[in-house]
């Protein structure tokens, strides 16, 4: 099952930064197309210590372009808000290796819940930061 499909209002005028994104958004389509009671727990934390490195390597060059363009309006927030994707993940992954795993389908909601928030609330503003000639379409 498709969780989210990339949509040109995705784009946050950054190419990179797209890159990125769609490259996430994959990750948790594969992750939810792998959701399943005949799944070895050790596919469950792969699939979670990937998105961890890739959301982390992520907002680490979200961030500093952030700073390059002067984005400071909101950048403590969004910051934070980096931080607590990665902190639900590294939870999760402690509850799921001590035998307390949540259900995975809640997970995966919770992470798409996450990026639609996210995007909405953060991401979608970035384009403010761009000059226009930056812009991919
Ligand atoms: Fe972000
Ligand atoms: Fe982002």
């Amino acid at each position: 099952m498709m969780l989210i499909e990339w949509k040109p209002e995705f784009s946050v005028g950054e190419p990179m930064l797209d890159a990125d994104h769609r490259h996430l958004i994959e990750l948790l389509n594969r992750f939810s197309e792998d959701l399943g009671p005949t799944r070895p727990k050790a596919t469950f934390i792969e699939h979670l210590v990937q998105l961890y490195s890739s959301a982390s390597k992520h907002f680490a060059r979200e961030e500093a372009i952030m700073q390059a363009h002067g984005y400071s309006s909101d950048y403590v927030k969004h910051y934070a808000d980096h931080q607590r994707l990665l902190n639900e993940i590294t939870f999760m992954m402690f509850e799921h290796q001590y035998g307390l795993p949540k259900d995975e389908g809640a997970i995966t909601e919770w992470i798409k819940n996450w990026f639609h928030n996210h995007h909405a609330t953060y991401d979608a503003r970035l384009h403010l930061s761009f000059p226009k000639a930056d812009c991919a379409s």
